[in-house]
């Protein structure tokens, strides 16, 4: 199921009235991403400050300033904060997805009011490998921790991969990364007493007040999860950020989850 920006249901041109515009912001429920339409801020109270503009502005130098000809997948959209800054650059084309209508309909009038055409899907990460072909960006913001098949999903966001990805999430624990043995012998317990060895935490209940916030990693966990998927890791513009490239992603020409299925890990 795809869906452009319908101008016809959600556009304003930048005329409209400021107090007009708050009015559809606001009945299109509450917003996570604090974007700028025409001067009315969507999310100016926001619990992360100017969200994500502030992580924006630590990632935005390590993505070329024209993106002629590119084509961006935006996995997560929410309000579509990163699919509007890529459209902005000049991809040609970006293509959002998200499971939740009330941010995909925010992100389809944010765009439409910016005059931007942007494809915005009702899509599971889960599902990413049907969407045909693969991308020159694609952005895994913010979704990871949010999953309880975390490293599933991983396994098949890469497999859209064609140039870069760009990766974040939630960290908690040790923010330290240091050398590990490739193996260890049975009986060795104490690494799983450092602090640093790489883990993922497991949230029975609630974090920050949010039942979906899942699986929370140590940075050395990411970091390892990442190269396990066949990613290298090019930048890490922000504590929470990588940039990665396909290395390795296919051993024997199958991917590690297609290994791991057939029984061939
Ligand atoms: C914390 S927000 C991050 C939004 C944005 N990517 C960012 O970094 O600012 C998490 C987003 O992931 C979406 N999401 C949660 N589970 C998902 C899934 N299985 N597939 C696709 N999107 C999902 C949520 O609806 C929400 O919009």
């Amino acid at each position: 199921m795809q869906a452009t920006a319908d101008s016809s249901q959600f556009a304003f041109s930048s005329s409209t009235q400021a107090g007009e515009l708050s009015q559809r912001i606001t009945e299109l429920g509450e917003w996570f991403h604090n974007l700028d339409l025409h001067g009315v801020k969507t999310a100016p109270n926001h619990f992360l400050g100017d969200f994500p503009n502030v992580k924006w502005q630590r990632i935005s130098p390590e993505i070329p300033a024209r993106l002629d000809g590119a084509t961006v997948l935006d996995i997560g959209c929410n309000g579509g904060f990163y699919s509007i800054e890529m459209k902005r650059r000049g991809a040609q084309r970006v293509l959002g997805i998200d499971v939740e209508d009330r941010y995909l309909n925010q992100a389809r009038f944010a765009a439409a009011t910016l005059g931007l055409e942007i494809e915005f899907e009702k899509r599971s990460v889960y599902t990413v490998d049907e969407i045909p072909g693969q991308f020159d960006f694609v952005f895994f913001m913010g979704v990871f921790y949010h999953l309880r098949y975390p490293l599933f999903a991983l396994d098949r966001v890469i497999k859209k991969v064609g140039g870069k990805l760009l990766f974040q999430t939630m960290i908690r624990g040790s923010e330290k990364v240091r050398p590990w043995a490739d193996n260890y012998p049975f009986w060795t317990k104490e690494i799983f007493h450092d602090p640093d060895f790489p883990a993922m935490y497991f949230i029975e209940k609630k974090y920050s007040d949010d039942p979906t916030n899942w699986w929370i990693p140590n940075c050395a966990a990411v970091e390892g999860m990442l190269r396990s998927c066949g990613l290298k890791m090019v930048a890490h513009p922000e504590s929470e950020t990588w940039i990665c490239v396909p290395g390795e992603v296919k051993r024997n020409g199958q991917y590690i989850h297609e290994l791991e299925w057939n029984g061939l890990l």
